[in-house]
Formats: structure tokens, C-alpha cells, sequence
């Protein structure tokens, strides 16, 4: 478990607000740069939801084969956690209706999903993941 975090269940990392979290939590953090977890904590194939009030938005990271992607964790068609969804081909199945996303570009690749969900660029330091936000 990362330190300075809460997991609520399993497949979800609740992150406090990076002033309160432990000062080796912020040593690589910049304003653009946002720790989301660490490798360890999201095995291959999986996904892990990310709630954290320095992201606009809830982020899934997925780890495929020693790579890692992060997603907006809501399905662009519903109201659905891809973060719960079924990975595989560097594709995210919606566990809901079932569409599929790549994971690299965000682009739907199945129906019943029209449009894509938004990626994050991540930089990978010492096994900690952080998310770069653009400006
Ligand atoms: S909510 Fe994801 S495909 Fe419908």
C-alpha cells in the first residue's frame, strides 16, 4: 500500500490532496506532474481506478505486458468504470455494454461507444507513476 493513500476496495486507490499527503509523496510532483500509484499496485491485465482531488476527473491506469496507460475512468458512453473492465490487446472492454477502447489513443473501437475516452501521458519514476497533466 502506497503511503499516503486509502485503498476503499480493491481495484480503487483514493488519494488525499497532495499537501496532505507524506512529504516522500511530493518529492517528484511538480505542477504538472501528479503521483497516481505506484507499479506495484495495479497487476498485469488490471486495472485500478484512481480518485484524487488534484485530477480533473477519476483516472483508470492499466497495466498490459509491463506498460502502463491511463484513461478517464468513466465509459464515454455511460455511466460506467473502466477500471472494472475486462483488458486485453491494449484494449479496455466497458464492463457494462461492453465496447471497447485502446488504451493508447482513447479512440472507441466497438459499439455501442461513439466517442473516445481522454488519455493521460504518464512518466514512470522509481516504480512510482505520475500522471502529467497538459496546460
Ligand atoms: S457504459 Fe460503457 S459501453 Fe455502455
Amino acid at each position: 500500500m502506497t503511503a499516503g493513500s486509502e485503498s476503499v476496495s480493491t481495484g480503487r486507490l483514493v488519494l488525499a490532496p497532495a499537501r496532505e499527503r507524506d512529504a516522500a509523496d511530493m518529492v517528484p510532483q511538480s505542477s504538472q506532474l501528479i503521483y497516481v500509484c505506484d507499479m506495484a499496485d495495479v497487476a498485469d491485465g488490471e486495472g485500478l481506478r484512481i480518485e484524487s482531488p488534484d485530477l480533473p476527473e477519476a483516472v483508470a491506469v492499466f497495466h498490459v505486458d509491463g506498460k502502463y496507460f491511463a484513461t478517464s475512468d468513466t465509459c464515454s458512453h455511460a455511466e460506467a468504470s473502466l477500471s472494472e473492465g475486462f483488458v486485453e490487446n491494449c484494449q479496455v472492454e466497458c464492463p457494462l455494454h461492453f465496447a471497447r477502447f485502446d488504451l493508447g489513443t482513447g479512440k472507441a473501437r466497438s459499439l455501442p461507444a461513439m466517442f473516445p475516452v481522454k488519455t493521460y501521458p504518464l512518466s514512470i519514476t522509481g516504480g512510482r507513476i505520475f500522471l502529467r497533466l497538459e496546460d
